[in-house]
């Protein structure tokens, strides 16, 4: 897929040669220069005139009428040299690859240093080179009878880069590709529909993560988390035809199983609501309610490719919220795995159910820290948008840690306060040591307590993706449908994890 050449040969063939443009014409140096004086200076007239723009994320394309090797230069607009972030060049990166892709290139080239700033270096820059390329490009192919996809696709991309070691810059090519597939494969999974994806394809899914990346597995089945006692995610899965599934996977990239990360992601293929019913307008799209799950499952995709020095545990609740004779009710009351009791108020508010279940079983398995990603509430929305992910926490040390993976992967996230009148709302109820719904006021707060009350002292971060998970735009670094968000924030926070002194 990449090449690296550390030589820039301009007389080098390529279909489209790729050079991101500074937005200060003085910057006509080093390569660009070499360029321009293939073209006689007319390239930086044409910069002067406004054909070629170094506008942010503009793409200005130009036929090289044969004074280069490549057929067409794109070159990348890239706004003021001091704006530039990792993130900011993912964007315009990726929205060159759409072009590139809808131009149905086959091969390109790409000139790697004219990406790079004072903030971003190759490495970085490579990395996200290969990381939007997979973004951008990415599709959902659907279920249509005749594909829509365009039978031309980038097989080859070459970068140079004169500065760097090939070595190294193949090694972050690599990388940054991990991570846009991990994050691809998360929206393929929240893509597909709820009849094609139960619990039992995501357990099946996870085996097969499992086998190639030689993680340790286990999946629970209906018995074993009967015998485990796990009430709370079973009075979820109790009207459904589907057996519920309890995934974990370990990965042990240290000597010893300790300073466990507990990765605990919302799997609910599809979430009716049960007997507190969504409406007919809330009920579609409810497919997106295991994107937590993907989350998890795509970020140990990239840890399964980058290997970090970590120890992690992923534990996922799988199962759908439906609705039969025998599904449980508003004013049941449920005992978990902990041992906690709850009075169910609003059998929509599943999520936490299963979710204090897995918390509890990711403890169980030697998680030190936890941080959980849920489709979790509408409240999310309401308080945050479209946008950015609710984040909430007990232990504000492990908060800055996903909080600077999350501004570094471009993912960003917002914190909610959970303050004890927050915590006294859910311990309220009279018949139960908790209850799972106590109004609407605030409830994406009340959410992530009742998750709190089941860390028992753990550090723990709960990440709400309700409004982040999908997105009915397509954008730069993809199409509409599911984002895969938090996929590479979790991946990173794992790779950069530092303990915590307890
Ligand atoms: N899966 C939903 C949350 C959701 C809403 C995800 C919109 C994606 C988009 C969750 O299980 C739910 O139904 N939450 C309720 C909680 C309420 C009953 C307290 C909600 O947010 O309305
Ligand atoms: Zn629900
Ligand atoms: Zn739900």
């Amino acid at each position: 897929m990449f090449d690296v050449k550390n030589e820039i040969d301009l007389s080098e063939g390529h279909e489209g040669l790729v050079i991101g443009l500074f937005d200060k014409p003085e910057k006509f140096t080093g390569t660009l220069e070499k360029l321009d004086e293939q073209f006689e200076g007319q390239l930086r007239e044409l910069v002067r005139a406004g054909d070629i723009s170094a506008k942010f994320k503009n793409i200005s394309k130009v036929h090289s009428f044969g004074k280069i090797g490549a057929k067409r230069i794109w070159f990348v607009g890239l706004g003021k040299e001091k704006d530039l972030n990792f993130e900011r060049l993912s964007e315009a990166l990726g929205k060159v690859f759409k072009a590139l892709k809808a131009s149905k290139l086959q091969e390109c080239g790409v000139l790697l240093d004219s990406f790079t700033t004072g903030s971003v270096n190759e490495l970085e820059a490579a990395h996200a080179v290969s990381e939007a390329f997979a973004l951008a490009t990415y599709q959902f192919h659907g279920y249509k009878q005749k594909s829509n996809e365009p039978e031309k696709r980038i097989e080859k991309i070459t970068v140079y880069s004169e500065g760097n070691d090939k070595e190294d810059i193949s090694a972050s090519l690599t990388v940054g590709l991990a991570f846009g597939k991990g994050t691809n494969s998360a929206r393929t999974l929240v893509n597909i529909p709820g009849n094609l994806l139960t619990a039992k394809d995501m357990a099946e899914y996870a085996r097969e993560l499992a086998a190639k990346y030689d993680f340790e597995v286990e999946i629970l089945d209906k018995e074993e988390i009967e015998k485990l006692g796990m009430g709370a995610f079973l009075a979820v899965n109790q009207g459904s035809t589907e057996p519920p599934k309890m995934i974990v996977l370990k990965y042990q990239g240290k000597e010893q199983w300790q300073d466990v990360i507990g990765l605990v992601g919302k799997g609910i293929t599809f979430d009716t609501g049960g007997y507190s019913i969504k409406t007919k307008a809330g009920i579609v799209g409810m497919k997106s309610d295991m994107g937590g799950a993907a989350a998890v499952l795509g970020a140990m995709e990239i840890i399964g490719e980058i290997k970090p020095e970590q120890n992690v545990v992923a534990v996922i609740p799988s199962t759908d919220n439906m609705i039969s004779g025998n599904a449980f009710k508003p004013d049941d009351v449920i005992t978990s795995m902990s041992g906690k009791t709850i009075e169910v108020l609003n059998t929509d508010a599943e999520g936490r159910l299963v979710l204090a279940d897995a918390v509890t079983y990711a403890k169980h398995h030697g998680a030190e820290y936890l941080v959980d990603v849920a489709t979790l509430t509408g409240g999310v929305i309401t308080a945050l948008g479209l946008h950015t992910t609710g984040a909430m926490t007990n232990h504000e040390t492990l908060y800055e840690q996903v909080l600077e993976a999350s501004m570094e992967a471009g993912e960003p996230m917002w914190q909610l306060p959970l303050f004890e009148k927050d915590k006294e709302r859910v311990r309220n109820s009279k018949v139960a040591d908790l209850n799972n719904s106590p109004g609407s006021e605030g409830h994406a707060i009340v959410a992530g307590a009742f998750i709190g009350e089941f860390t028992e002292g753990t550090p723990w971060v709960h990440l709400d993706i309700a409004g982040t998970a999908t997105t009915s735009k397509e954008h730069d670094l993809g199409p509409a449908g599911a984002t895969g968000v938090m996929t590479r924030t979790l991946a990173l926070f794992v790779e950069r994890f530092d303990p915590i002194e307890k």
